[in-house]
């Protein structure tokens, strides 16, 4: 407790804190200091930052006041000295089983390490791979259904355990907003992993027979075509099962018998051929308002509940938008003529828009691809108002227009930097 005790300038009275209440460190570091003011039933909060220990506020308070403060600090996040004690003590009582648990993991890593079989010596093909983020992922075959690679995007720390589930051939459910960047991750590991990619959309017209299989009349001839899921195991594509949660029953149904890893498909429609998962094969599905996002639903008309057992074939993550940080350098890397503190200012629209579509005050939802698309326009036109038009106002009701208007007018005027 250094700074705040040394902080000068104190009255002869009884000063000694009631609580000191801290965020960050170092030259960072701030701090709120309460104590007892002379004055009965009223506190005295001083505020400073820095390890020096100049207070920049010095103010006395009622207890009202005090405790709408701590609330405030709170929400900032600020931490009380005290409360910080009770936390690693708390991490202490928790270490050994996280120390027992880093062991176990160390020795589950090798026993992986050894089992793989490393390079086949025997055949003509070395297993090449491709590291992404943390990851080393095998490449797969180059074909024409290689997504495009989109140099711009921008892979976080917290991927690592999706990419791995990836190598582990596990089933994986992406969830979150619309535009957040579900699909095109997938894509994007794709892309770099040279893997072919086929997408089926279950919010449109995706019927049984698409995805299944259906027979058909051609030159007088009854003849079977595979539909998308059939169609991906045997040739070993990555399928992505887009916005999932309005998938009908009977689509569900044929999807449970393939989740299990190795998982065969069984076409009844054919006598009961069964289709074996090629090597290469994965399973994706996206969803926007399924399991942790199911407080959303309102926003997804027509979403249905996806049942527990149903979400516990898989491993389900939530995706959520970039950071205005991470989608600053997102601009920046697919826009070079943008310099960064227009890319912040946009990126900062861009958050208020979907903390206003989070509460309700916006019934659209703001992509990373809807910001890109302005801020190409705008680029070409130097004009934010007109180049707004066609990439956001139009697509947006005239009450969502009017607002995200109001949002953009006011960071256009105080963002001036
Ligand atoms: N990490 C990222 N780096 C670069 N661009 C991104 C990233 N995440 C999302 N985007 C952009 O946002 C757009 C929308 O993402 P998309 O994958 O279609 O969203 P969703 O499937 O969640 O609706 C993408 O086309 C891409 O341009
Ligand atoms: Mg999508």
């Amino acid at each position: 407790m250094s700074a705040p005790m040394n902080a000068p300038g104190h009255a002869a009275h009884d000063d000694s804190p009631v609580g000191i209440y801290t965020r960050s460190a170092g030259s960072a570091r701030e701090w709120w200091r309460v104590s007892l003011s002379e004055r009965a039933n009223m506190y005295r909060i001083e505020h400073g930052q820095g390890e020096a220990g100049q207070v920049d506020v010095d103010t006395v308070v009622d207890l009202d006041n005090l405790e709408a403060k701590l609330l405030k600090w709170r929400r900032e996040g600020f931490v009380s000295e005290t409360g910080r004690e009770d936390e690693e003590r708390a991490a202490r009582a928790g270490s050994a089983f996280v120390t027992e648990l880093r062991l176990a993991s160390a020795r589950a890593r090798e026993a992986r390490a050894s089992a793989a079989p490393a390079h086949d010596a025997g055949t003509q093909t070395p297993s090449h791979t491709v590291r992404i983020g943390g990851v080393d992922m095998p490449l797969g075959h180059q074909d024409a259904l290689v997504p495009r690679l989109n140099e711009a995007y921008l892979f976080t720390e917290r991927e690592d355990d999706i990419l791995q589930d990836i190598v582990e051939n596990r089933r994986i459910m992406l969830i979150g907003h619309t535009g957040s960047g579900k699909t095109s991750f997938i894509e994007q590991v794709a892309a770099r992993t040279r893997n072919g990619v086929l997408r089926a959309n279950m919010n449109g017209q995706t019927t049984i027979g698409d995805f299944v299989g259906f027979w058909t009349v051609k030159g007088g001839e009854t003849v079977w075509v595979d539909g998308v899921l059939p169609t991906a195991m045997r040739e070993g594509y990555w399928l992505i099962i887009d916005e999932l949660d309005f998938a009908e029953p009977s689509i569900l149904a044929v999807l449970t018998a393939v989740l299990e890893p190795g998982g065969r498909l069984l076409l009844k429609e054919r006598g009961n051929e069964i289709v074996e998962p090629h090597p290469s094969f994965r399973l994706f599905a996206t969803a926007n308002a399924a399991g942790a996002m199911s407080a959303y639903r309102h926003l997804y008309q027509g979403a249905n509940l996806l049942n527990e057992a149903f979400l516990d074939r898989w491993r389900v993550y939530l995706v959520d938008y970039l950071t205005p940080e991470e989608e600053t350098e997102v601009l920046l890397r697919t826009l070079p003529a943008l310099t960064r503190p227009l890319a912040q200012t946009l990126a900062a629209i861009a958050a208020d828009c979907r903390a206003a579509f989070a509460r309700e005050d916006l019934a659209s939802a703001f992509s990373t691809r809807r910001l890109l698309d302005w801020a190409e326009l705008m680029l070409r036109n130097g004009d934010p108002e007109r180049a707004a038009g066609p990439s956001i106002y139009a697509k947006v009701s005239a009450e969502d227009a009017a607002l995200i208007r109001s949002i953009v007018r006011h960071h256009l005027i105080f963002d001036a930097n």
